[in-house]
């Protein structure tokens, strides 16, 4: 084994795709969720993927006493990755107490499990959202943070400082921080994938499951930006490419290599699509038309932003491989699949 991975939130969206990609590079994976937002049955999923299944606890990562529990229980954990948060834009502006206690309880609990434990490497789950609408683009990593449009965004902010601050303090513990731009697309087993509660907040979803019939009709929120077509440009990555620059981060870390107690990187594609360029790419792509209307624009959308990934290339020696037209089929082929279509 090459070493013993912790996952949180491990059975959600980029988590279930990091924990197969972990386990094809020949690591250890141990699983804490509350199922919040993802079933038990990923878990299934997974070891039919991989053929490993990775040990599964079911609990929310404010609950103190369960988690320094699972780090005794466990032996020696080699490094963490970070995914267990809440992270439904709107929700969050209802309910901001709600994800400030979470995402930032979750973490600095995790923190001290780690300091009781001497568990020494932690990859966080960030994104590009702490860019606000950037000035320039495309985005580095030395372009300004800005006020968060939602309570969500500025938990990923103060989540960012809280790991600043505590790597600074204790120079046991180094991090890397991964700001994803929009993860979009499955396994290509099809059997994981992108399956929000209730009615989809992201694109692709609400673009998939009204394709298959699932949803009347897809709003198209705004045409009237400073864009070639009018629609929001976004950096739409891969999520199996993703997941594999958490396995780059992870075997950067335990081979001691980053540069500082805190390293963060974008994981974009480097390249911008409007929304209703990525409609006609799924239908490209699936020959399926998708059902849409243009309606008003939605409050706290930015206009446009798409990530510089020099560094993640140069760095850490990742680059984004899949082309949108396969990302936008496997998460079509994911969506029939649960459909039985
Ligand atoms: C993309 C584009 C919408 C739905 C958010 C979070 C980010 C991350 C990813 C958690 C926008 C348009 C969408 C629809 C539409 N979340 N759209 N009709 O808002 O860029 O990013 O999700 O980790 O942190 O901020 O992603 O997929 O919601 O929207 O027209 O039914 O699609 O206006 O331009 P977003 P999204």
């Amino acid at each position: 084994m090459k070493g013993k991975i912790l996952v949180t939130g491990g059975t959600g969206y980029i988590g279930s795709h990091t924990v197969v990609e972990l386990q094809n590079a020949g690591f250890e994976v141990i699983i804490v969720d509350d199922l919040s937002n993802s079933t038990a049955a990923v878990v299934d999923q997974i070891e039919q993927i991989t053929g490993k299944r990775p040990d599964f606890h079911q609990f929310n990562m404010q609950n103190l006493e369960r988690l320094e529990g699972l780090f005794k229980g466990a032996g020696n954990i080699d490094a963490v990755i970070h995914f267990a948060a809440y992270k439904a834009v709107g929700e969050s502006v209802e309910k901001p107490l709600l994800y400030y206690r979470n995402n930032l309880l979750s973490l600095i609990n995790l923190f001290e499990c780690m300091e009781k434990f001497s568990v020494r490497n932690l990859v966080f789950s960030s994104s590009c959202t702490v860019y606000g609408q950037p000035d320039k683009l495309p985005v580095t990593e030395q372009t300004p943070r800005q006020t968060a449009e939602s309570p969500y965004g500025n938990t990923k902010i103060v989540c960012e400082d809280i790991i600043r601050d505590y790597t600074h303090a204790n120079a046991n513990i180094q991090a890397i921080a991964l700001r994803y731009f929009n993860p979009i697309g499955a396994h290509p087993s099809a059997l994981i994938g992108e399956l929000p509660n209730g009615v989809p907040n992201n694109l692709v979803p609400f673009v998939t499951q009204t394709a298959a019939g699932v949803r009347a009709q897809l709003s198209v929120f705004g045409n009237d930006y400073n864009t070639p077509d009018g629609s929001c440009i976004r950096d739409y990555i891969n999520v199996v490419d993703l997941a594999k620059a958490h396995v780059i981060a992870i075997e950067r870390l335990l081979d001691h290599k980053n540069l500082s107690a805190f390293e963060y990187f974008n994981v974009g594609t480097g390249a911008g699509v409007s929304v209703l360029g990525l409609l006609s790419a799924f239908e490209q792509a699936t020959g399926q038309k998708v059902n849409f209307k243009i309606v008003g624009r939605r409050a706290g959308d930015i206009e446009k932003i798409y990530a510089d990934t020099a560094k993640a290339n140069e760095v850490l020696g990742w680059h984004s491989e899949a082309t949108l037209e396969e990302t936008l089929l496997s998460a079509w082929n994911w969506e029939k699949r649960i459909r039985k279509m």
